[in-house]
């Protein structure tokens, strides 16, 4: 009883028992002329990768490991509205399959009681002006027990199964995601970015919050006050608002 309502997103489906990463992949695929909305699903990664050069860690059959190519009609500086836009997805499909009312950290961590359920990785190659490919690598800890994991995330991430006690179907969430996915780009190539930039907010665990801003260069804190239309995080350290980009830093609460 899974079914892809979709008209683009998921229509090629490039399935794995495992890969070394699914971003790699996609990015290999898109290279050779991927169309848009393809998506490669890998039931394990040998070598997910997280942001900042970590790992990420991708058990069999336990999680959703997958990246969607898109070709986006946006300029390369706007390629984290994506990300932005993933999450708003993800989030909202989580809420409506499972009733977890799960929050968005800026930029791509969706988390339940401060643990982390879902990261996202997007990694863009532009041209030019022109983007050419984007990678939404999606990571989301379906029914991963706590046994499952290394003891190193043990008090830092969670997932479905350890919220809601019971296993979710991995395929009817997929479903679910690629769908919100689907309609949420619709909006922005129509509408643009200000409809999804709303649902963030709604959902935003990040706003209002105090936070440390680790970049390669500095350090600063503040509080986070907004998200401006490129999805930088918008920090007021009591002298002046700095913005943050994704990809540049990582945050923590203060
Ligand atoms: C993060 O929070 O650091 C991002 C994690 C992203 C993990 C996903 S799993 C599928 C895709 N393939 C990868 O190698 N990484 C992303």
């Amino acid at each position: 009883n899974a079914v892809l309502a979709t008209n683009v997103f998921g229509c090629v489906i490039k399935y794995y028992k495992t890969v070394s990463s699914t971003n790699n992949a996609a990015k290999l695929l898109a290279q050779q002329d991927a169309r848009e909305g393809t998506i490669v699903v890998s039931e394990e990664q040998g070598n997910g990768k997280g942001r900042l050069s970590r790992c990420w860690f991708s058990p069999a059959q336990k999680g959703i490991w997958c990246s969607l190519i898109l070709r986006p009609p946006f300029l390369p500086q706007e390629a984290p509205k994506c990300t932005l836009m993933a999450a708003v997805s993800i989030c909202k499909a989580i809420r409506s399959l499972t009733g977890v009312q799960v929050g968005i950290k800026w930029p791509n961590d969706i988390l339940y009681n401060g643990k982390k359920l879902v990261g996202i990785l997007t990694e863009m190659n532009a041209e030019m002006d022109r983007i050419n490919y984007v990678i939404i690598g999606m990571g989301i800890n379906v029914n991963v027990t706590v046994k499952d994991m290394p003891v190193e995330i043990r008090n830092t991430a969670t997932s479905l199964l350890q919220i809601i006690g019971k296993k979710v179907s991995r395929v009817r969430l997929l479903c679910a995601i690629l769908a919100e996915l689907e309609n949420e780009y619709e909006i922005i190539k129509a509408a643009g970015f200000a409809p999804i930039l709303e649902q963030w907010k709604k959902y935003s665990v990040t706003l209002g919050q105090k936070v440390k801003v680790i970049g390669i260069n500095e350090t600063f804190y503040g509080k986070a006050v907004d998200i401006d239309d490129y999805g930088a995080l918008l920090v007021d350290t009591g002298e002046k608002i700095e913005r943050a980009l994704a990809g540049d830093v990582s945050i923590r609460p203060a």
